[in-house]
């Protein structure tokens, strides 16, 4: 059985300040919740600062981006081993924004997921389609090769225990959300490759949860659906009160 997982990706929001003031009051209101996976994953700044806050309570703490090599050469890069140090345990790695705005592809995915899974931080792949992919029925296709490359590699017991996040590019910060069909397909199509590629225990143990405009209002039904384990939110989970009512409705609905 799949803890359900649900993690707020802040994206390029809340200083230092803001984020521990989220943090200080966001512990006391899901301190009671103890079958959910709460994450949430501040910008590098507050890294230390939230996980820090967080010390003893049921809120993880992710990076939203890090870099393969250990040390080096490399302005504005953050390393998976800077990052566990500075108190994450997750990391969240090939979002589309970084697909899209900084050059990712799936070989850096890759080189990424290898980095942190030689951390120990457990990694968030996103994967997902643009809206130009799903217009021309290339939905499943982008998928397979996202996963197919980006996981290139792994171990199956390495893929129970990671993250994968769906998120259809055209539902990301656009207030569209799949709608529970498309949401549906995608997940079970993704499980069912990697049943394919890695075997039922990796298959059954790997969370894969949906991102793209989840709200309050649409978190239950979207984590009813059988594959659906959880959910990354960006813009609603930027208010504690909205954050706090998406993981609350997310558990009792999810797996
Ligand atoms: P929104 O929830 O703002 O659509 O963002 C989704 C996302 O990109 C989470 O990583």
């Amino acid at each position: 059985m799949r803890t359900p997982f649900i993690a707020a990706n802040w994206k390029m929001y809340k200083t230092v300040h803001e984020a521990v003031v989220f943090v200080k009051e966001f512990r006391k209101l899901v301190q009671d919740v103890s079958d959910v996976e709460i994450v949430v994953a501040p910008p590098f700044t507050a890294v230390h600062a939230v996980a820090e806050a967080a010390r003893s309570s049921n809120v993880g703490v992710a990076g939203q981006d890090l870099h393969w090599e250990r040390e080096g050469a490399f302005t504005g890069a953050v390393s998976a081993g800077m990052l566990k140090e500075a108190g994450a345990e997750y990391v969240i790695i090939g979002h589309s924004e970084r697909r899209r705005l900084f050059g990712e592809t799936d070989a850096t995915v890759n080189r990424k997921l290898v980095a942190a899974i030689g951390a120990q931080l457990t990694p968030i792949v996103c994967i997902g389609e643009t809206l130009d992919e799903r217009e021309r029925n290339e939905t499943l296709p982008v998928l397979d090769r996202q996963i197919k490359q980006g996981l290139d590699g792994v171990h199956a017991d390495q893929i129970a225990a990671m993250v994968i996040a769906y998120e259809p590019v055209w539902a990301i910060g656009t207030g569209r959300n799949a709608t529970p069909a498309q949401a549906g397909e995608a997940h079970a199509h993704i499980r069912s490759r990697l049943r394919q590629w890695f075997g039922g225990d990796a298959a059954e143990q790997c969370h894969i949860i949906y991102g793209g405009s989840v709200k309050p209002d649409n978190i239950r039904e979207l984590s009813s659906l059988a594959d659906v384990d959880g959910a990354l939110v960006g813009g609603a989970s930027l208010d504690v009160r909205s954050f706090h009512e998406i993981v609350t409705r997310g558990r009792r609905a999810a797996v």
